[in-house]
């Protein structure tokens, strides 16, 4: 009899034991919390947020020459899944993308294919360009593989532009 009472007071010395540990962990976690390591401004989002947009890509990448490889998947790529809505040096549906590799982080770009729908909503310049443009650009799924080839795409446009003086229209309406 004494002895399961004292297992009892034993049990209960344990649990309000594991009770305080576990408080006090809870406790410092909070405090991790509330102390975020990254400054984010009145839009709720980080400096690397925007400069390179939101989404799967979350750190700078490295890029090399352009790799022309890529770029030819790249094309066709453009072709069939942005064509609809893109052209490189008129407006359409939505901006002339020429150029985009020069107003536009490399990063940015990724995020756009990669989450149009959480760049509209959450970030203050692709919700700038919505206001003009007024349809949303629509998210493909595509694998991040693709995206990079998109861009090593755009990475050529640019070049090839610029070696043949082509003009394109700005990303704005009656900006010059
Ligand atoms: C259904 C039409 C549609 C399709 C398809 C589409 N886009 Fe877009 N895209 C838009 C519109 C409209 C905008 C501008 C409005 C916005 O930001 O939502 C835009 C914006 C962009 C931007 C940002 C431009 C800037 O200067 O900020 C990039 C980059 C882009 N698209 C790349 C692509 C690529 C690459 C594809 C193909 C994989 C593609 N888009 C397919 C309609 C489309």
């Amino acid at each position: 009899m004494n002895l399961v009472k004292r297992g009892g007071l034993l049990l209960a010395t344990l649990s309000v034991m594991v009770l305080l540990v576990a408080c006090g962990g809870d406790k410092s976690s909070k405090t991790e919390q509330a102390q975020p390591a990254v400054q984010k401004n009145a839009d709720g989002l980080t400096d690397f947020q925007m400069e390179n947009g939101i989404g799967p890509v979350t750190e700078k990448i490295v890029l090399g020459e352009i790799d022309e490889a890529k770029a030819k998947a790249g094309e066709a790529l453009f072709k069939s899944k942005c064509a609809p809505c893109h052209k490189l040096d008129k407006r359409l549906v939505g901006p002339a993308l020429r150029y985009v590799t020069e107003r536009r982080t490399p990063e940015y770009i990724l995020n756009m294919i990669l989450n149009p729908d959480g760049m509209v909503k959450q970030h203050p310049e692709a919700k700038k360009v919505l206001a003009e443009y007024l349809s949303p650009m629509t998210n493909m799924n595509l694998p991040l593989e693709q995206a990079k080839e998109l861009l090593e795409y755009l990475r050529l446009v640019e070049k090839e532009g610029k070696e043949k003086g082509i003009q394109a229209d700005p990303l704005f309406r009656g900006q010059k």
